[in-house]
């Protein structure tokens, strides 16, 4: 039973909570660096106040949870957070975006906690340019982590990589054959203008690497039980895939499943609009839960069609970690 139908027809069972806006990277697309207007920790949604809100929403459909950022493994006690929301009726499955420098301490207490699945951002494998493009010098630490997350069990691991011309392009190849080689999911993904970060950038367009990398490695077209936007390839026996991710030259907003909750406590309906719900000042004025539904489905309700990164670029001020990637 899923009351959470929006007026386009698409069912919304998936709810993304963004843990913190901050991060320890400066990812050159995603935060400026020297920014420092992060929200106040006294804004931030408590745990009881997330564990609140997912099980109303579990109560209206929802079955999946993913826990981002910013970064969100900065956010104390996460484990804790994530055992909660995976032993809400309803929730089937909880998963993880993280860029990995301080997953190799969390790893095993994630796992443990009821985390299912992992995403890790990975935009390249060498030092240098690890450093160049998300801003600091974190290639060890990330690779400690990603390791730490195979060891615990971890499986599949997606390793997001942002395919960005002239930064990353002339390494998206050597990136498919380390993630075959590593037994993990590769996702390529089109940089969006978001803020300006965003759009000072060079996006890459995924279609002609798509064609090149099915005729380089053999690759057949692949579907993912569960899986999202992404489109897929991979081998014929089945033990390696790599999604494309293609917001700007094919998007999928058609079978959009889901919405945001930023650490604030507003729900956004769409990563590239700006329609916002704040779900803070009723949690703290003693809303009841019959209440929340009725902003939640009102909420769903205003979800927008599409986003237009392609016909509207200029269009969204807001970057990446501060609605949750
Ligand atoms: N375009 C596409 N992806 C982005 N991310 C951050 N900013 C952008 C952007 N402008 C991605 C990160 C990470 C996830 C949290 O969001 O690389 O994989
Ligand atoms: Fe941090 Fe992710 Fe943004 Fe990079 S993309 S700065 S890792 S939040």
């Amino acid at each position: 039973m899923s009351e959470l139908i929006d007026p386009f027809g698409r069912r919304i069972e998936y709810l993304r909570i963004s843990v913190t806006d901050r991060c320890d990277l400066r990812c050159k697309y995603c935060i400026p660096e020297g920014f420092t207007d992060f929200e106040e920790p006294g804004h931030w949604l408590s745990f009881d106040e997330m564990e609140r809100l997912i099980r109303i929403f579990a109560r209206l459909g929802l079955k999946r949870v993913r826990l981002t950022g910013g970064e969100p493994l900065l956010r104390k006690n996460m484990s804790e957070l994530a055992g909660r929301i995976a032993a809400v009726p309803g929730i089937e499955d909880l998963s993880l975006s993280t860029n990995a420098t301080q997953l190799e301490k969390h790893a095993a207490a994630l796992k443990a906690a009821g985390v299912t699945r992992l995403n890790v951002s990975l935009d390249s494998l060498r030092p240098g340019r690890i450093e160049r493009i998300n801003g600091r010098p974190a290639h060890d630490k990330i690779m400690a982590g990603i390791a730490a997350a195979k060891a615990a069990g971890f499986a599949p691991i997606k390793i997001n990589m942002v395919a960005l011309d002239g930064d990353n392009d002339d390494e998206i190849d050597a990136m498919v054959a380390w993630c075959m080689e590593q037994g993990f999911i590769l996702r390529l993904i089109e940089n969006m203008p978001m803020g300006d970060t965003g759009r000072n950038v060079r996006y890459l367009n995924l279609q002609p690497v798509k064609e090149r990398i099915r005729q380089r490695f053999g690759l057949v077209e692949t579907v993912l039980p569960g899986g999202g936007p992404a489109r897929y390839l991979g081998t014929a026996d089945g033990r390696f895939t790599v999604g494309f991710i293609t917001p700007i030259s094919q998007h999928f907003c058609a079978t959009c499943n889901r919405v945001r909750l930023t650490v604030d406590g507003v729900l956004h309906l769409c990563l590239g609009q700006e329609d916002r719900f704040e779900l803070r000042p009723l949690l703290r004025s003693g809303a009841t839960d019959d209440e929340i539904v009725q902003t939640i489905l009102g909420a769903v309700a205003k979800k927008p069609e599409r986003h237009e990164f392609r016909e509207q670029p200029q269009k969204l001020v807001r970057f990446m970690s501060m609605t949750g990637g």
